[in-house]
């Protein structure tokens, strides 16, 4: 009975930390504006490259892809967190650089609607590649790096 009611005991830590601990780790990473702008792109962006290739759900991911767009266009006006840790004097053109980097993704945004709207899915497949190196770009130059 003793080693049953340990047993019992051991069982639920092991299914109750985990949890325990993600959501402490939930609470400690609170996101920045900046951040939950792009949580709502990655979140539409999966689902959109999921579907890229399938002509048939070109209005859906179309739909999708304008709530990019405008998550997107609210975020060029943003100021990412690491803009703090450059120096006084070389802060205003890292915004400013950020902001261009960030036009110019709303333009392949627009892009890929383009190819969608003209049925084009291999044309919108290769700019999804593009669009996925430049955002790897785009994190490597503005983002924190992740700890
Ligand atoms: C398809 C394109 C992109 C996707 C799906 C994406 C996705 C994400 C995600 C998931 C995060 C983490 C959010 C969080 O949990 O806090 C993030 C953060 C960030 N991204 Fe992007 N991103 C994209 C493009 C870009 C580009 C092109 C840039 C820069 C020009 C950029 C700059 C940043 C910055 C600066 C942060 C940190 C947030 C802050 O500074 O407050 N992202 N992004």
């Amino acid at each position: 009975m003793t080693n049953y009611r340990c047993f019992l005991t051991a069982l639920a830590l092991i299914i109750c930390l985990p949890i325990a601990r993600a959501e402490h780790h939930e609470k400690e990473e609170e996101k920045t504006p900046l951040g939950e702008e792009m949580s709502a792109i990655n979140k539409a962006w999966r689902q959109i490259k999921k579907q890229a290739e399938d002509v048939s759900q070109n209005e859906e991911t179309l739909k999708l892809l304008d709530q990019v767009i405008e998550n997107c266009k609210t975020a060029v006006d943003m100021v990412p967190i690491l803009s703090e840790e450059v120096s006084e004097d070389k802060r205003p053109a890292f915004i400013e650089a950020y902001k261009k980097e960030m036009m110019k993704l709303d333009k392949q945004f627009e892009s890929l609607r383009s190819a969608l709207e003209a049925g084009e899915n291999g044309k919108a497949q290769e700019l999804i590649k593009k669009i996925d190196d430049f955002k790897k770009k785009g994190h490597k130059d503005y983002k924190p790096e992740d700890d």
